[in-house]
């Protein structure tokens, strides 16, 4: 492709999570994408990524966004700002004629979504829900036993995710902590998994019931005899020593995108998880049927010793069984560090991971999955970046590319269960939005 027809991306959301599209686009894929610009609300944050770019680009304030779009020609915006903004971002540049890559969740709430939906409608143009654990290769592994019919009809599927004390705990140290911000865990993390889930039995929530509640960190969890008395952790004497308190000081990235980038806008990174205003959940327990019958049980758990998934599929010719530990406890020494960053390596991370085919009246058959990596999600990063960012690949049998809908879908999973949280009852999907107009 001649430099000059790459397609024109702009990124809104300098945070760290922003990182890994600017590498994609500036690197492995630079010879059909060119990054044009940046904007964020905090200046300081873009500017420490354009200090990593070999050309920097522009950067914009989050309010000159529109023009942004304009002056600087842009065909595809990146969105990765805290996730209440999102559906702001992707209607806004549909609106100006761009196509829109997300993160998730694809927003936070019912009005969000239904802006999204609305604005591909009117514009006919292009969103894509950056869903990563899709192009893991061991879930790439299920879709495929699953779409075979070697375990049969789907009667109904078992999911455990553990976060642990290290991982875990980063939801309750910023923005996340505020349901307003992130949806809770329900929507913000649990959404990778209801995305899984609905991928893999090519389906879609119908109702949904839940329990849960925050017990192990915030106030409430004080009483577990944890707590420290501090409100941020950086120069806090009470925090030496806690394995809970997150040191950005000590680590480059953290001190340059967080630490020194805080007198823009006073985004305090390093909050004590058990401060005062915490409004998530950290132990979550949800029932799902879907609309072809099968159902559901799962649980979330924020505050586990190890970090990892079970995920069962009982269906009527066999079972499947997925078993993942990525982390098989936290050292002291690593529990202030954030999962995957420089520093927060524990040495037990040496992951355990066995999908296993249980027919009916056999022996179990394990499956083999190559290609698995310890970096991004499994490996998953780097293969959904491909998908999203190079033109002109083949149709993917798996259907992993995931838009608007799939984004819709995964988001209703978790409001409904936020609504039944409310609620105490179990709450019809098509109560909060009918996808079938979106289909
Ligand atoms: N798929 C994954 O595995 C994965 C992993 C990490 C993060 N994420 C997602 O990426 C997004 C960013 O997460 P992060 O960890 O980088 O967070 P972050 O806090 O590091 O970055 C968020 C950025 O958004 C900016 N921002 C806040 N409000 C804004 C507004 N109104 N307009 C423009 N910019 C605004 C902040 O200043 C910050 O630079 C989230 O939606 C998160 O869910 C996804």
């Amino acid at each position: 492709m001649p430099l000059s027809s790459r397609r024109r991306y702009a990124l809104v959301g300098a945070g760290s999570r922003a990182g890994m599209f600017l590498r994609a686009i500036t690197g492995d894929h630079a010879d059909v994408a060119e990054l044009v610009a940046m904007a964020d609300t905090n200046q300081a944050r873009p500017a420490a990524h354009n200090r990593r770019l070999a050309e920097p680009v522009p950067v914009y304030d989050a309010a000159d966004f529109t023009e942004m779009l304009k002056r600087e020609r842009v065909d595809v915006v990146l969105v990765a700002t805290v996730d209440r903004y999102h559906d702001h971002y992707v209607a806004a540049a549909l609106d100006a004629g761009c196509d829109a890559i997300t993160e998730k969740p694809m927003t936070v709430d019912v009005a969000g979504c239904r802006r999204i939906l609305d604005a591909q409608r009117r514009t006919g143009r292009d969103v894509r829900v950056t869903f990563n654990y899709r192009y893991n290769p061991l879930h790439e592994a299920v879709k495929r036993v699953i779409s075979s019919g070697e375990i049969g009809e789907i009667g109904s599927v078992h999911f455990e995710w553990l976060l642990d004390v290290r991982h875990g705990a980063d939801y309750f140290r910023r923005w996340h902590r505020d349901k307003a911000n992130s949806g809770g865990l329900l929507v913000h993390k649990a959404g990778h998994h209801f995305d899984l889930v609905n991928w893999w039995l090519d389906d879609g929530p119908e109702q949904v019931f839940a329990a849960g509640r925050l017990f192990f960190y915030g106030e409430q969890g004080r009483r577990h005899g944890y707590a420290r008395d501090y409100d941020r952790a950086h120069g806090a004497a009470t925090a030496d020593g806690d394995p809970f308190a997150l040191r950005m000081a000590d680590e480059p990235t953290m001190r340059e995108l967080y630490l020194e980038a805080e007198g823009d806008d006073g985004y305090i990174r390093d909050r004590n998880v058990f401060a005062p205003g915490v409004t998530i959940e950290d132990d979550m327990a949800v029932l799902v049927r879907y609309t072809r019958g099968a159902s559901m049980s799962y649980h979330l758990t924020a505050y586990a010793p190890w970090e990892g998934y079970r995920v069962m599929f009982n269906g009527s010719r066999g079972r499947l069984e997925l078993e993942v530990v990525e982390s098989d406890h936290v050292s002291p020494g690593a529990a202030a560090g954030v999962k995957g960053e420089p520093g927060a390596e524990s040495a037990a991370e040496k992951g355990f991971k066995r999908l296993l085919v249980r027919p009916f009246w056999a022996p179990p058959r394990e499956v083999v999955v190559d290609g698995l990596s310890r970096h991004g999600h499994g490996g998953a990063d780097v293969r959904m970046l491909a998908d999203l960012i190079r033109p002109g690949a083949p149709k993917d049998p798996l259907g992993r590319t995931a838009g608007a809908v799939d984004g819709a879908r995964a988001l209703l999973t978790g409001l409904a269960a936020n609504e039944s949280l409310a609620q105490g009852q179990a709450v019809r999907v098509q109560d909060l939005l009918d996808l079938e107009d979106n289909e």
